[in-house]
């Protein structure tokens, strides 16, 4: 059984001060929640926020630190990148790669990515590998394609021990931030689809064992339809992950079809 990830992307927001609060406010949530039936959950907020954030959870085993981004060399004349070894030392288990804003605003490649999620996994850490078409893509039906294309290239070089622990976010660019979520149908075909290209670049153990989350507009009224799906095994949360009640509720609600 693959145990489920909810996991918040706080993207450019948040001071510091503001991190501590929502981090409180999580805490409080979750104390009413019984550990056993839980997601595993992660936060992800800003660089600046990772340090104050882990002095509050890491004695909590109910929450995760999760960081947005990642340099694949460990050190050097990169000015501006943070390393893998640098957000370990902060208590980061996981690290997004790959998202669509990063890819479109900060130019970052395929192969980028590739050589992100080796470095991240050769300190032991976990990459969340974000895919997902524009909608001139699903329009032009090419969104199997592409993303097949994105996860292979994504994936290459890695065992398949690695993979297995690896995670997978199918975020369709479009549903992100508008408010319009991906069909829960459609979003499990379509990630049924990122296994079986999983399996045939690794084998069926790591494709059954690689959990993938949905991203895009996923809300507390959203997520127990979604978590109903045969093959999502999770969501990646911007916006609602913003607010305590509503990332709590969205925890909530993945524990009430996944308990
Ligand atoms: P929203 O939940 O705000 O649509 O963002 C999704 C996302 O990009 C998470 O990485």
């Amino acid at each position: 059984m693959r145990k489920p990830i909810i996991a918040g992307n706080w993207k450019l927001n948040n001071t510091v001060k503001e991190a501590v609060e929502l981090t409180n406010g999580l805490k409080e949530g979750l104390k009413n929640l019984n550990e056993s039936s839980l997601p595993e959950v992660v936060i992800a907020p800003v660089f600046t926020s990772l340090y104050s954030v882990n002095e509050l959870i890491k004695n909590d085993s109910k929450i995760s630190l999760g960081a947005q981004n990642c340099y694949y060399k460990d050190n050097g004349a990169f000015t501006g990148e943070v390393s893998v070894p640098m957000l370990q030392e902060l208590g980061v288990k996981y690290i997004i790669i790959g998202h669509s804003e990063r890819r479109q605003y900060f130019s970052e490649t395929d192969e980028m990515i590739n050589e992100k999620a080796k470095a991240i996994l050769a300190k032991g850490l976990i990459p969340i590998i974000c895919c997902g078409e524009t909608l001139e893509q699903r329009e032009a039906g090419v969104t199997d394609s592409h993303i097949a294309s994105q996860i292979k290239k994504a994936l290459d070089g890695l065992s398949t021990e690695d993979i297995a622990k690896s995670v997978i976010a199918y975020e369709p660019i479009w549903a992100i931030g508008t408010g319009k979520t991906c069909d829960s149908v459609e979003a499990n075909r379509v990630i049924k689809m990122i296994r079986e290209t999983v399996k045939e670049v690794s084998n069926s153990q790591a494709a059954d064992s690689i959990r993938i989350l949905y991203g895009g507009s996923v809300k507390p009224n959203t997520i127990e339809e979604q978590m109903a799906q045969s093959d999502i095994d999770g969501a990646l949360v911007g916006g609602a992950s913003l607010k305590a009640d509503s990332f709590i509720g969205i925890i909530e609600g993945t524990m009430k079809v996944r308990a």
